[in-house]
């Protein structure tokens, strides 16, 4: 059973993990959110400097807790794609630097793959094939995940990533940043049917719409226009809660119908939801109900392993590990790069 120190700093939660296989060892997350919510949102210059200040100190907490040293652990993993490139690199240099110090093998992860595997911590049975739902606040796909590195995209986003959506309708409603927790909290008093708001479904050349793609800008673009006609009725009584629960309502349908008719589709039995939108429990309840009534199971890891950690980094870092992966030091930050690729990072 390998043991992996893992890092995480793709955006703006600079965290550690380390994880034996499945099993926590321990879990540190420093979030930004503060530093960033003055600027409505995160500034990737300032989420570099911040990584870099709280990087050590996060390394000698999560060593402390699961009360290990460094002779204890088997690999340093560090997330090195897709994200921003800058706080990429300090999470990245940070692993590469400690791999050469105590002499241990180097694992570059990808954080998509990352976000599936906060699936596996929270399922310890949990086995391939699966189709992941993974809605963040860059991406919003449907993964067919057939093993460790193998995986087919079979739905994504057009436009607006699931979690980009809340995030935008937060702001253009001024309720602060990140828009997800807000709105899912506002949405829990508000009427999911107040206002009918358009799904966003992507027309195809040949007639019809395509069945697992997304679309969530029209749907931004509807609520702007409510707000505004609203607000010229009444400018000073918004209706905000019915506002965040019909865009919540509206949101947390689309995604269902995709994903139910994606598993249908390929005969997929267990469905595995990824991603700090997973968190939403509007979607929690729209998915479990439908799944129930269709026999397919699904996954939702615990809210902490929804949003950003370096655990979920870790566990995909020991699944590769232990199959002889590991990734040269020369390896680079990318701020794009597809899941199907991932196993570029690894030396053949
Ligand atoms: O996975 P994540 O932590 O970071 C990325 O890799 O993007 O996801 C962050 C996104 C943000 O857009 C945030 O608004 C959204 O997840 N989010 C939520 C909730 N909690 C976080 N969206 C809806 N409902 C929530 N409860
Ligand atoms: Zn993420």
């Amino acid at each position: 059973m390998a043991t992996i120190l893992s890092v995480e700093t793709s955006c703006d939660e600079t965290a550690i993990g380390i994880v034996k296989n499945r099993y926590i060892r321990s879990n540190v997350v420093a979030s930004q959110i503060s530093v960033h919510s003055i600027y409505g949102g995160v500034v990737p210059e300032v989420a570099s400097r911040q990584h870099l200040t709280m990087i050590n100190p996060l390394i000698s907490q999560a060593l402390t807790e699961a009360e290990l040293d460094w002779g204890d652990i088997d690999g340093i993993a560090a997330t090195c794609a897709p994200g921003l490139v800058g706080a990429l690199l300090v999470g990245l240099t940070a692993a590469k630097t400690l791999a050469i110090v105590h002499q241990k093998p180097f694992l570059g992860v990808h954080h998509l793959e990352g976000h599936i595997y906060a699936s596996y911590l929270a399922d310890s049975q949990l086995q391939p094939p699966f189709l992941c739902l993974l809605v963040s606040g860059g991406h919003t796909s449907l993964i067919y995940v057939k093993d460790c590195g193998v995986y087919e995209m079979l739905g994504s986003t057009r436009d607006d990533a699931a979690g980009e959506a809340f995030d935008k309708v937060a702001r253009l409603l001024s309720l602060g940043y990140p828009g997800g927790p807000i709105i899912d909290k506002l949405a829990k008093t508000g009427n999911p049917t107040a206002f009918s708001l358009p799904e966003g479904k992507i027309s195809l050349p040949q007639g019809g719409y395509h069945p697992y793609d997304s679309s969530f800008s029209g749907l931004k673009t509807a609520v702007l226009r409510l707000v505004d006609k609203l607000k010229q009725k009444d400018e000073n009584n918004l209706p905000i809660n019915d506002l965040a629960a019909s865009f919540q309502e509206t949101v947390a349908r689309a995604l269902t119908k995709r994903t139910i008719t994606c598993a249908l589709d390929y005969g997929i039995k267990t469905i595995a939801v990824g991603g700090g939108v997973a968190a939403n429990s509007g979607l929690r309840q729209h998915l479990q109900t439908a799944a129930t009534e269709h026999n397919l199971k699904v996954i939702f890891p615990p809210l902490k392993l929804c949003t950003d950690n370096a655990v979920m980094i870790g566990a995909a870092a020991c699944d590769h590990f232990n199959r002889g992966h590991t990734s040269p030091l020369t390896l680079g930050a990318q701020s794009r790069l597809p899941i199907t690729k991932v196993m570029s990072l690894y030396k053949q």
